[in-house]
């Protein structure tokens, strides 16, 4: 197999950006240029001090440090990065389409053949090419129609290696991966590009954690993998609105299950509700893959862990409102977290968006304290969901950069993040300066319900 040196990577987003460092790092023999349209987010990954790079990801900053300029770099230099690489990552986003045929369900897939097309026009030698966003199955088969119908000589090879990281672990998981993925053509020359990919991350990866599939095996994969993790969280969060009506605990029925090895401990965890930019747009997409075979069961199956998901962010919100006497109108409202998740400055389909859009609805007077997220970002992410004007958004909506500015005098605290700082602050003087009766609504089940009941709060915590 072709021994590769040059990689480029289209997409310094939240996957190409921490993906690529890794590589960087654990390959110092092969330069690695991550590129992007991007001119913003480029020179963010540039900033000479490497805590200012866009993504934030615990130990990200420090594996930048350490290969950027040797053999990781970043560039709007799109065309020069392709022509000279022999191996081509594309890392570009695939949100939900939001207009024409599959509006709202279908992964649109424009940028991704904007690359493809890019590829095969600057391309003067062969290369292999490799899906890392996360695509429909059979999207492969597009991107090789454009590539060989380019009337130059050039030889491509198309392989799929999805991307299982999770935000806030990234660094982690691209160190010591469950598995690598790698689906490729059963020709000679697909298992010939499949052993070139497989040589750059036995750098570091046990070899028998690297598999090997075929190509629509590898792209259905992925969708499978987030579909299953997904239905866990809905799973659990359905059975937490029935602790809440029987006494039981969710906390517990967790553990008693997790402890069963053909189910695992881990994402048992009842929350408001999932977030993040893969769960709902990959679990749309499989539905309407599904749907697009006749398969309406199989779609519906799987559509209703959005619907449960929906019904928990909104169920959320609602006791808030029921809690404070039907009315939250006027009210300080103090949000303790913005983030879809702790340890990352992401808040894409974030619950506290929806959440926050909910009691703006009823005309709560939002203040939000996130370690990580900005101001902007917030409002944002707000005025995106157009539910009312910009200027109402920030009449309504205050940001502090403080937790316990950010609850003072409020009626109510909801945690929608469960950041670590949260478990350690000083509760008694966060509830002196509140509203009474001061009222805590834990949406991560992060505090200890006993000891602030104890300092005075009312404390909701889901399934409990
Ligand atoms: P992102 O939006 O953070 O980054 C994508 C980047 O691609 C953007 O910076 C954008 O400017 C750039 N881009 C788009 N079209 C381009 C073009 N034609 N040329 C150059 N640059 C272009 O997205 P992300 O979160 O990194 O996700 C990328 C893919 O990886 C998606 O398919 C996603 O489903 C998948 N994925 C994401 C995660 C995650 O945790 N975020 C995990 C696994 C897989
Ligand atoms: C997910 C997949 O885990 C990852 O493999 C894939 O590559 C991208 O999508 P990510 O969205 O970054 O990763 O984070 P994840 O840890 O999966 O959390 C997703 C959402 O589910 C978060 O909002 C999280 O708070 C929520 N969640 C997770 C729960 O509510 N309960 C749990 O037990 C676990």
């Amino acid at each position: 197999a072709k021994k590769i040196t040059k990689i480029c990577c289209i997409g310094a987003g939240y996957v190409g950006g921490p993906t690529m460092a890794v590589i960087a790092q654990k390959c110092p023999g092969i330069k690695v240029t991550v590129v992007d349209l991007n001119q913003a987010r480029i020179e963010a990954w540039n900033d000479p001090d490497t805590n200012n790079i866009p993504v934030y990801e615990p130990g990200l900053a420090e594996v930048v440090a350490e290969a950027r300029g040797r053999n990781l770099f970043f560039s709007t230099a799109v065309d020069e990065a392709i022509a000279e690489a022999e191996m081509i990552f594309i890392s570009v986003n695939t949100p939900t389409k939001t207009y024409g045929t599959g509006k709202g369900m279908a992964a649109d897939l424009k940028y991704i053949e904007l690359c493809a097309r890019q590829i095969a026009r600057v391309s003067k030698t062969d290369k292999i090419i490799v899906e890392k966003s996360t695509l429909p199955v059979r999207t492969a088969e597009a991107v090789k129609s454009i590539l060989q119908n380019t009337g130059n000589d050039v030889q491509f090879q198309i392989l799929s290696n999805p991307e299982f990281l999770a935000e806030g672990t990234a660094v982690e998981d691209l160190h010591a991966p469950d598995r690598i993925l790698i689906g490729g053509d059963t020709t000679p020359e697909g298992q010939d590009a499949i052993q070139s990919l497989v040589d750059v991350y036995s750098n570091w990866v046990p070899r028998e954690r690297i598999l090997t599939t075929n190509l629509w095996s590898s792209e259905l994969s992925k969708l499978t993998a987030n579909a299953f993790l997904a239905q866990r969280v809905s799973s659990i969060n359905a059975l937490s609105e029935l602790c809440e009506h029987t006494g039981a605990d969710i906390s517990e029925v967790s553990r008693s299950i997790g402890t069963d090895s053909r189910i695992g401990p881990k994402f048992l965890n009842a929350s408001v509700g999932f977030g993040g930019s893969c769960f709902q747009k990959d679990i749309l997409n499989l539905v309407y893959i599904a749907r697009s075979y006749g398969l309406q069961q199989v779609a519906d199956y799987w559509e209703q862990v959005i619907i449960m998901n929906d019904h928990q962010k909104r169920r959320f919100g609602n006791k808030i409102v029921k809690t404070l006497y039907n009315t939250v109108s006027g009210k300080k409202i103090a949000f303790l977290g913005w983030a879809f998740k702790k340890d990352t400055n992401d808040t894409r389909e974030s619950p506290a968006i929806f959440v926050a859009d909910n009691l703006l609805n009823e005309e709560a007077k939002v203040a939000v304290y996130d370690p990580k997220v900005s101001e902007q970002q917030i409002l944002g992410d707000l005025n995106y969901l157009q539910s009312r004007n910009e200027a109402k958004n920030a009449e309504l909506v205050t940001t502090f950069d403080n937790a316990y500015e950010c609850c003072k005098g409020a009626h109510a605290i909801a945690i929608l993040t469960e950041w670590d700082e949260f478990k350690t602050y000083d509760w008694e003087q966060i509830y002196q300066n509140m509203t009474k009766p001061a009222f805590l609504f834990d949406g991560r089940n992060v505090v200890d319900k006993k000891k602030l009941t104890e300092i005075g709060f009312k404390v909701y915590t889901i399934g409990k």
